[in-house]
């Protein structure tokens, strides 16, 4: 994708502040982009270890339009976005049946699903009338293949992102807009430093954010990282429900809050 290109890659991340947003940030700024790397926390992003050129936006996901003249500034300096990766995101355990979830519930569709359409909706118009390869990449997750326990919210929101990434996916394949998800298994960030039960195939986030850059120059449709966590997605969509109930029946409670 970049050999392609005679100008520099204009690169806009959400959730650039930590974790897989950071690491794809630092990928592609050592490919040369020009990035657009927006997150709550204005130090964290000033304290990204990398030089170059790069636009800071300290935005809240949910301020819609605020996240709207983020994009739209980025947009009249480097003239669009090649690649638009929508990775802020929560986790916490949420339970039907606790009255104050609902709350939470809702935080995390707002963060994690509407969130995503809200990032990527600023771009597509430009994107549309632009030539070259041109890429929205949705952030989803494993998690997004099953219900798990106590995880009612986030299975929910990442089931949500994998199918509203598929629909787009289809509106714009006549655009030459490559609509690519990417659902990470384990990944090393301090999202999944509060787990207290195994990780099994926990990759460091360097590397899964070179897989997911490679993923994302390929415009695949929809890639599990890292691929062996794939497998194990594939075979759990698979299984009947009543062997998954069984498997699953003492798996541990998802719990913690989501942060204010
Ligand atoms: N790590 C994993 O194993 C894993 C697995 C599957 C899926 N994922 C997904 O990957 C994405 C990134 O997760 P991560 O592991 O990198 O977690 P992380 O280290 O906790 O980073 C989360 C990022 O999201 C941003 N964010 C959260 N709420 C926001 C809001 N309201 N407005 C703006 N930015 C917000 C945070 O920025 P500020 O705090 O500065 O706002 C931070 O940059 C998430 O969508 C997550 O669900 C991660």
């Amino acid at each position: 994708m970049t050999a392609a290109r005679s100008r520099r890659l204009r690169v806009f991340i959400t959730g650039a502040s930590s974790g897989i947003g950071a690491a794809l940030a630092r990928e592609y700024a050592a490919r040369g982009a020009v990035l657009g790397l927006l997150g709550r926390r204005t130090d964290a992003l000033r304290a990204l270890p990398f030089s170059g050129d790069h636009h800071l936006y300290t935005v809240d996901v949910t301020d819609h339009a605020a996240l709207a003249a983020a994009a739209a500034d980025f947009i009249a300096r480097e003239g669009g976005a090649d690649v638009v990766i929508a990775s802020a995101g929560v986790s916490a355990g949420t339970l039907t049946e606790r009255p104050d979830d609902l709350v939470d519930f809702a935080r995390i569709f707002a963060i994690n699903v509407t969130a995503t359409v809200a990032t990527f909706a600023p771009f597509v118009e430009t994107m549309k009338r632009d030539t070259g390869p041109r890429r929205l990449v949705a952030i989803g997750s494993v998690a997004g293949i099953r219900g798990m326990k106590g995880a009612g919210a986030y299975c929910a929101s990442k089931s949500a992102v994998h199918t509203y990434a598929e629909s787009l996916r289809l509106e714009l394949q006549p655009h030459g807009i490559r609509v690519v998800t990417i659902a990470p298994g384990y990944i090393d960030t301090p999202m999944t430093r509060q787990n207290r039960f195994p990780m099994p195939f926990l990759m460091p986030v360097d590397r899964f954010a070179a897989a997911a850059a490679r993923a994302i120059d390929a415009g695949t449709s929809y890639r599990v990282i890292p691929w062996p966590m794939g497998v194990v997605a594939k075979l759990l969509r698979l299984l009947p429900n009543v062997l998954f109930d069984a498997l699953f029946a003492h798996a541990p409670t998802k719990s913690g809050k989501v942060a204010p």
